[in-house]
């Protein structure tokens, strides 16, 4: 029997299986608002057989996108661009839908990665930036300018306003991002937060923002909904920076606070990060994580193997495991990743005549089309 395709359930949301579509970008948006690409790229991954499909990092206020063409949720037009797109979803897959909501903090109006990721100026078409501290991601780019006590207050109403919506498009699930360098990511670590009010300093007081949005997203989302958050478990700064004993603690703290999954990537804040890649290279880091707490922990990054996956939950180090690029290179990887392993899997009856005859099981006799 494979772990990987056996059920989970995060709180009432049953899952079939453990596979999940890492959050990715899509820098396509047009001001916020999804649009064809989203439909066909979110469509494939929909039918790629993985229990929980995650929506891009989707910003709450414009200025909290990465890019020009990142995805928002701050209005009705952003809304209904959404709503047109989860139709089609719903329409045509049973897979489970989570939205990533973040803001991207001092790393926000930055270039497309096709056109190099660099921050874009404010002479150049960019916007202002927002950090824990004034503080620049890389010298000579844009200072942010650092968030007010009664800023934070504002932000948060407009996070709880993109919780609402999100719950209006009937997504299943909220993964908070607190990874990756971008805002929350900067209030936890000490090399972006410098401040020296009750948000900044001891990691107590890094933590506080963080905790305290979670905890205010977690009670306007509906009780019987999942929610979890994303973190980087290091700035991977040797000597200086948030570290996996930090990533511990907040995780436990998170848990405390009614969190549903930790989702564990690494790294993002610091130009001077040292990452050592590699196969499953963050793995360790959701092992240590998972020693404790008791809520599912996800694996991710650069798991590509069908076993390397289900050793992963074998051996106890993860509950469930993310792929990103793999999905992009190949959107049907957990049909292929089922059929190795033994398992079944729910696809498209559309698609049922495509299953190799050394495969005749893989196909599940999961009902697949409108609900
Ligand atoms: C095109 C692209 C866009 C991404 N966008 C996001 C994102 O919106 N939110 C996020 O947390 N991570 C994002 N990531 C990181 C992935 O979710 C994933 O953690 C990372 O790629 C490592 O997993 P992989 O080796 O399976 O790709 C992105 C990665 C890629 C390749």
């Amino acid at each position: 029997m494979s772990k990987l395709f056996s059920p989970i359930q995060l709180r009432e949301l049953p899952l079939s299986n453990r596979v999940v579509v890492s959050p990715m970008c899509q820098y396509s948006a047009l001001d916020g608002a999804m649009q064809e690409w989203h439909r066909i790229h979110l469509g494939q991954m929909a039918q790629s057989g993985a229990g929980l499909v995650m929506v891009e990092a989707s910003s709450p206020t414009p200025e909290g996108r990465i890019t020009h063409g990142c995805v928002g949720l701050w209005d009705d037009r952003t809304e209904a661009a959404m709503a047109s797109v989860l139709h089609s979803l719903r329409a045509t897959s049973p897979a489970k839908l989570a939205i990533q909501i973040g803001h991207a903090g001092r790393k926000a109006s930055s270039s497309r990665p096709w056109e190099g990721g660099q921050i874009i100026g404010l002479d150049q078409g960019g916007w202002q930036t927002w950090g824990p501290s004034a503080i620049a991601h890389m010298e000579g780019e844009t200072i942010p300018h650092e968030l007010s006590v009664a800023q934070l207050k504002s932000l948060t109403e407009a996070f709880l306003s993109t919780v609402a919506r999100a719950d209006r498009l009937g997504f299943d699930a909220i993964e908070l991002h607190a990874a990756h360098g971008y805002l929350l990511h900067e209030f936890l670590s000490p090399i972006a937060n410098q401040r020296q009010d009750a948000y900044g300093g001891s990691l107590e007081n890094r933590m506080r923002f963080p905790l305290q949005l979670f905890t205010a997203m977690r009670a306007a989302w509906p009780a019987h909904k999942p929610m979890g958050l994303r973190l980087s478990a290091t700035d991977w700064v040797e000597g200086s920076g948030w570290d996996i004993a930090d990533a511990c603690e907040f995780a436990r703290r998170l848990e405390y606070l009614g969190a549903d999954w930790i989702d564990v990537s690494s790294g993002g804040v610091s130009r001077a990060q040292q990452i050592k890649l590699g196969p499953g290279y963050q793995v360790p880091f959701a092992q240590a994580i998972k020693a404790v707490v008791k809520i599912p922990v996800i694996a991710v990054g650069l798991i590509t193997e069908a076993k390397q996956a289900e050793s992963i939950l074998e051996n106890n180090q993860a509950d469930m495991v993310a792929l990103g690029r793999g999905f992009l290179w190949d959107p049907h990887w957990a049909w292929k990743a089922a059929a190795e392993l033994g398992a079944s899997i729910a696809a498209p009856r559309q698609y049922w005549r495509s299953n190799p005859a050394q495969y005749k099981d893989v196909f599940g006799s999961i009902r697949f089309g409108a609900r």
